[in-house]
C-alpha cells in the first residue's frame, strides 16, 4: 500500500531559499518515492487568518503554485490543489468543529502566544483575536482527515496542531464511527536531515528576522546581492578561517555536495578571503536556481497554465473527498429524508460515548505517552513519556480498572501518580477531583 503524504503550505507571502531546502526540495523529492502517494495544497483559507489584503493573497498563491511547478512538482503525480476549490473542507471543518472541545482549542500555541502579546502590552487577553486564528487547528484537522493522509509533514511548530487533529479524529470515530474507522489518525513527520537555513544575520532565515535570501524574486542579481549580505566575522583575506560558527558555510553546505564542502572548508582554513567564498556560494547556488528561474518566469507569464493544472488538481481531490464527505453526513444523520434512519443507538451506549477516556501518543523524541481526557475532551493528566508502548499499555489497563488512592502523593500544587512505585504522570493538584470523577 502506498503511504499517503499530506502537506499544506501557507499562501502569505513569497517563498525565499530557506523555503526552498527546508519544505519545497524535499517534499518533492518524497512524491517522487514509488510508495508514496502525495497530496500537496495551498492553504488559502489558511491564509486569510494572516492576512488581510486581497492582493497579496492572490499574488502569493500564484506565486507559490509557479514555485512548485517550476521546482520540479509533478502535478500528474502529485495531487496538487487549492484548498479553496475543495468546499468539503469547510464542510467538514464545521462538522469537526462541533466535536472539538473548546478548552483544546484554548490551548493551542498559536492563540496563547496571541493572547501572552495582549496581556504583556496591557491589552485585553483577546485583543484583535479573529475565530480564525482561534479555530485554526480545526480547519488544518478537516485539512488532513478529509484526505486520510497518513504521515504529515511539518515544521515542529505544527507538532501540537497535528495532535489536536489526532485527538479530533479520534473522538469523531469515538461518537459516530459505530465500530468502523471514519478517519485515519494522521502522523506527524519531522525530518531532522532537512536544512533548516540560517538567514543573513545566521538566525532562522524568516520573513520575520527580515534576514530572508530570495529563491526567484529579482532574479540572479537579487540573490548575488543577498549573498554579499551575509554577516561573516571580520577576518581578512589571509587568515586561516574557521567553519564551525560560519552561516555561510551552512548555507553552502545545503547546495553542496559533500567533497565541494570539504573543499571550501579547506580553502577557508588556509586564507579565502570570506568576498571570494560568497562568490562561490553564490556560483553554486545560482547554477541550481537558474533553470528553475526560467520555468518559474515562464509560469509566472501564463497564469491560465498554472489555474488548469490546479483545477485539474482539485478535480481529482474532490473525487475523494465527495464520497467520504457523503460518509460523514450519513454518520452525524444529515441524511436524506426519504430513507429511514440507519440504525438508532442504545439509550445505554448514549448515555457512556461521552465518558473520560485515555488518548495514547507517541512525543516529539519518539517515546510512548498517553493522556487523560474527559467527557469534553479537555487533558485531566499527561503521562511520563515511557520507551516501552506496552508499559505505556500496562499503565493504562491498571489505571482503567480503577483508581486507587495510595498511588497519589498529593502535594500543594501537584500530584503524583505512582504505579509500582514508577513515577507515571505529575498533575495539577486542581485537577485531582475531576482526576478522581474521571477514574
Ligand atoms: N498550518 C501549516 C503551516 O503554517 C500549513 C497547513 C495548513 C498544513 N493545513 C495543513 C500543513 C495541513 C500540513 C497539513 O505550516
Amino acid at each position: 500500500m502506498k503511504t499517503r503524504v499530506l502537506t499544506g503550505i501557507t499562501t502569505s507571502g513569497t517563498p525565499h531559499l530557506g523555503n526552498y531546502a527546508g519544505a519545497i526540495r524535499p517534499s518533492i523529492q518524497a512524491s517522487q518515492q514509488e510508495d508514496v502517494d502525495a497530496f500537496y495544497f495551498l492553504a488559502d483559507y489558511h491564509a486569510l487568518i494572516k492576512c488581510d489584503d486581497p492582493e497579496r493573497v492572490a499574488r502569493s498563491r500564484l506565486e507559490i503554485a509557479a514555485t512548485w511547478l517550476a521546482a520540479g512538482l509533478d502535478p500528474q503525480r502529485v495531487t496538487f490543489y487549492r484548498q479553496s476549490d475543495i468546499p468539503e473542507i469547510p464542510e467538514l471543518c464545521w462538522i469537526l468543529t462541533c466535536v472539538t472541545a473548546k478548552g483544546l482549542m484554548n490551548r493551542a500555541h498559536a492563540y496563547k502566544a496571541a493572547v501572552d502579546q495582549n496581556l504583556a502590552r496591557q491589552l485585553e487577553a483577546d485583543d484583535g483575536i479573529t475565530m480564525g486564528l482561534f479555530s485554526y487547528p480545526v480547519l488544518m484537522a478537516a485539512d488532513i482527515l478529509m484526505f486520510n493522509a497518513h504521515k504529515v509533514p511539518v515544521g515542529r511548530d505544527q507538532i501540537q496542531h497535528l495532535e489536536m487533529a489526532r485527538d479530533i479524529a479520534q473522538r469523531f470515530n469515538h461518537l459516530y464511527g459505530d465500530g468502523r474507522t471514519l478517519f485515519v489518525q494522521p502522523e506527524v513527520l519531522i525530518d531532522d536531515a532537512v536544512a533548516t537555513l540560517p538567514g543573513l544575520d545566521g538566525r532562522k532565515m524568516s520573513k520575520s528576522y527580515d534576514n530572508t535570501i530570495p529563491l526567484f524574486e529579482g532574479g540572479a542579481r537579487a540573490l548575488h546581492a543577498a549573498v554579499r549580505r551575509i554577516v561573516t566575522d571580520s577576518r581578512l583575506p589571509g587568515e586561516a578561517k574557521q567553519v564551525q560558527d560560519a552561516h555561510l558555510y551552512t548555507l553552502y553546505q545545503a547546495f553542496a555536495t559533500e567533497a565541494q564542502s570539504l573543499s571550501l572548508r579547506a580553502d577557508l582554513a588556509a586564507g579565502l578571503g570570506w568576498g571570494e567564498a560568497k562568490e562561490r556560494l553564490f556560483t553554486l547556488i545560482d547554477a541550481q536556481l537558474a533553470p528553475l528561474r526560467a520555468r518559474y518566469e515562464a509560469l509566472m507569464a501564463a497564469p491560465d497554465e498554472i489555474e488548469d493544472i490546479l483545477r485539474a488538481g482539485a478535480t481529482r481531490a474532490r473525487a475523494l473527498a465527495t464520497p467520504l464527505m457523503e460518509a460523514v453526513r450519513e454518520a452525524v444523520g444529515l441524511r436524506a429524508a426519504r430513507r429511514p434512519a440507519a440504525r438508532t443507538k442504545a439509550p445505554a451506549e448514549a448515555s457512556t460515548r461521552r465518558s473520560a477516556r485515555f488518548v495514547s501518543f507517541r512525543d516529539e523524541d519518539g517515546r510512548f505517552r498517553f493522556r487523560l481526557l474527559d467527557a469534553q475532551g479537555e487533558t485531566l493528566l499527561v503521562s511520563e513519556a515511557f520507551e516501552d508502548p506496552r508499559r505505556a499499555g500496562a499503565c493504562v489497563r491498571t489505571l482503567q480498572a480503577g483508581l486507587q488512592e495510595h498511588w497519589l502523593e498529593v502535594g500543594p500544587d501537584t500530584v503524583l501518580l505512582r504505579l509500582d512505585g514508577a513515577l507515571v504522570s505529575r498533575f495539577d493538584a486542581d485537577r485531582l477531583d475531576a482526576v478522581r470523577a474521571a477514574l
